[in-house]
Order: structure tokens, then sequence, then C-alpha cells
């Protein structure tokens, strides 16, 4: 029996999205590289699920990520990304050191003084020189759970790429499953990326298990790249004409080339809108390169192209969220050949959310 794409529900039903927020609340959720907040006092701010989050290097160097909202009248304290020794809340001007505590609060400091206010901090896991946050203390780890993938990456030398640059994009008018989905598979490329990706990748991915945590489809390079001055040794001829696309459920995908990745992280923002954080990492700034393209390119048309392309997806899953919506919109199958990443996707939401909707047992 084929396999059915999720149910219209699964995308609208705001109960659906609740459990949603649930597992937002257990999950790593990747944010950024490493390399994003280099200086001590580099933060940057996000939602997850309707949940603040900065995430914040401290004056000793390390990574700790903390709720964003003010103990005073629970203002959101940090927006967007900066440096800094102390944050300071814009409503009353209470201000934080970069342990998460109340380091002063303007003609209350006597108030506050003995209370130990601070900031509830999160788990922060670095993995391949991504950082992920965890809003559940008694989370497990993160990086057993990625060792296999780890092992296909190893030879990339990932965590020493030098160049990376994120953003948040605004939120697209489309549930944020369908902005994965559209991220994993590459059957789309010939009609939505006639431009900016079908010349580069084949378009015959294979695409082997995951471990329910994770999916890959790994995709044939059009112009396989030859060996490069800088170059890591392990780096084979197979790895030189493969670009690897990960999921790391629940919402982040990697497109890994030889030295360059292109990811994105998705932040619902309800069940029909989605935000996103986008990011590329390159093994050198020279060595930015469009994914699967052979030759390097300048940072202002790599972003120029980046763009393009997530406008494209971006329009795409509006089109289906459009549809979903119809009296008559029915799942059609998932192609096994070509999809199979949806497909474990799937399993890992039913092995999540139990009573997860799926296709097959609406009709
Ligand atoms: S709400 Fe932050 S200082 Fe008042
Ligand atoms: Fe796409």
């Amino acid at each position: 029996m084929s396999v059915q794409v999720l149910p219209p529900r699964a995308y609208l039903d705001t109960s659906v999205f609740a459990r949603e927020r649930e597992l937002f609340m257990r999950e790593w959720i990747c944010v950024g590289r490493e390399t994003d907040l280099a200086q001590p006092g580099a933060y940057f701010a996000l939602t997850v699920m309707a949940q603040p989050v900065v995430v914040w290097r401290d004056q000793q160097g390390r990574l700790r990520a903390f709720e964003n909202v003010c103990r005073h009248r629970m203002a959101v304290i940090a927006d967007g990304c900066g440096v800094s020794k102390y944050l300071r809340c814009p409503y009353h001007g209470w201000t934080y050191t970069d342990d998460g505590k109340l380091r002063a609060a303007p003609q209350a400091d006597s108030y506050i003084a003995g209370q130990h206010i601070r900031l509830p901090e999160y788990r922060v896991e670095i993995w391949c020189g991504f950082i992920f946050v965890n809003l559940d203390p008694h989370a497990d780890p993160l990086a057993p759970r990625l060792t296999q993938v780890e092992k296909i990456l190893a030879p990339y030398q990932a965590p020493t790429f030098e160049f990376s640059a994120r953003e948040i994009a605004a939120p697209v008018n489309a549930n944020w499953k369908l902005m994965l989905e559209v991220g994993l598979e590459s059957y789309h490329f010939p009609y939505v990326h006639k431009s900016t990706l079908a010349a580069n990748l084949g378009g015959a991915p294979n695409s082997p298990e995951g471990n329910g945590s994770w999916t890959v489809s790994v995709e044939p390079r059009t112009r396989p790249l030859e060996p490069q001055a800088g170059h890591p040794p392990g780096l084979s001829k197979e790895h030189r004409a493969t670009t690897y696309t990960f999921g790391i459920f629940p919402c982040t995908v990697f497109n890994v080339d030889v030295d360059n990745i292109v990811w994105f992280t998705l932040l619902p923002v309800t069940e029909s809108q989605t935000a996103s954080i986008f990011g590329t990492a390159a093994r050198t700034p020279e060595l930015i390169r469009i994914l699967g393209d052979d030759q390097p390119t300048s940072r202002e048309n790599y972003f120029e192209w980046g763009a393009r392309l997530g406008a494209e997806d971006n329009a795409i899953c509006e089109r289906v969220q459009a549809g979903i919506r119809a009296r008559g919109a029915r799942p059609g199958p998932i192609i096994r050949s070509k999809e199979n990443c949806l497909y474990e996707f799937q399993n890992y939401l039913r092995a999540q959310i139990p009573e997860y909707p799926l296709a097959k047992e609406e009709e």
C-alpha cells in the first residue's frame, strides 16, 4: 500500500499545532553556527514557538542560552543580534549579566538586593560547529542520536569552517512542515528551481534510512569538484561529486557540499505562518560557493542567490497552504523513490506525538 502525504488537518488544525509546540519545547533546535557568535558578549535573539530565547557568549567564552524575558514585567529583553557585556530591558532598564543574573534595577536596587533574580537558563550543545538549544532541562543529549550523521560529515571537517552568516527570514504564510518538506526533496528542482539549483544538482537522489531523528538525501552534482588547495585530505572523489541534504528533525535542513553548508531552521509562528533562520557556512571566506557549483562566488552573489532560492520555495509552500484549505483537497501518494524523506518525517512525528493525524487513517 502506498504511503500518503499528511492530511490537511495536520497543516491546519490548531490542536495539532498545540501538540507540535510541546514537541518543540523538548527538542534540540539548531539556531546558528559557533562562528556566528565568535567574540565574548556576542548574542542573538530568536523565538521558538512563542518562547523568546537569547543565545549569548559569556566573557569566559562559553555559549549560554536564556529565556529572553524580563523578570520585572515580562517584556522581551534583547532583539536581533549584537555584542554586549550586559543586556538591558528596554522597558524600565533592568540589566542582566551574561550568567543570567539581574545586575541592577534603576531605583529599585534595595528591593532586588538578595533576591537572586535570574533568567531561566536553557541547555546548549555544540554539534559539528552548530549551536543547538533545548528548552527542556531533562532532555537527552543531542550527539548520540546524530553519530551516524557525524560519521558521514567527518571528512568535511565542518567544525573548522571559518565563515558563517545567518539571518532571520520574515514569516511565510505556510505551515512549518510544508517548509521542511520542500527542503528535503529534490523532486521539485526542475520546476521550482529551474535557474537556481536544477543546473547544479542531478535530481536522482538516493535516500537511505535515517534513525528516526534525521533523514538524508544523497544528491549527485552535475559538475564534480576538482581537488582544491586547503581541502582536508579525507575528501574522496565521491564526496566531490555529491551534495547531502540532511533533515535534522524537527525543523532543520542542512545542505552539505564539499566546502559549503546551506542550512535553515523553521520557527513556527502559528499553524499557517512560519519564520525561519537562514544560514550559511564555508570552509573559508574565499570559498563561498553556490550549492553544487564548482566555482567560488562573491558574498553578494551568494546572498542574492540564497534570497532567490528561498523565495522560490516560500512561494510554492504558500500555494500548497492555499490548496490544502480546499473542501475537496485530498492527500496523494509519497513517491518513495523521490520523496522518502517525507515518509521518514511522518514516522518521526508519529513516534513523537501519539495519534498524529496520518492520511490513511482518515479515509
Ligand atoms: S519589564 Fe523589564 S524592566 Fe520592567
Ligand atoms: Fe526547494
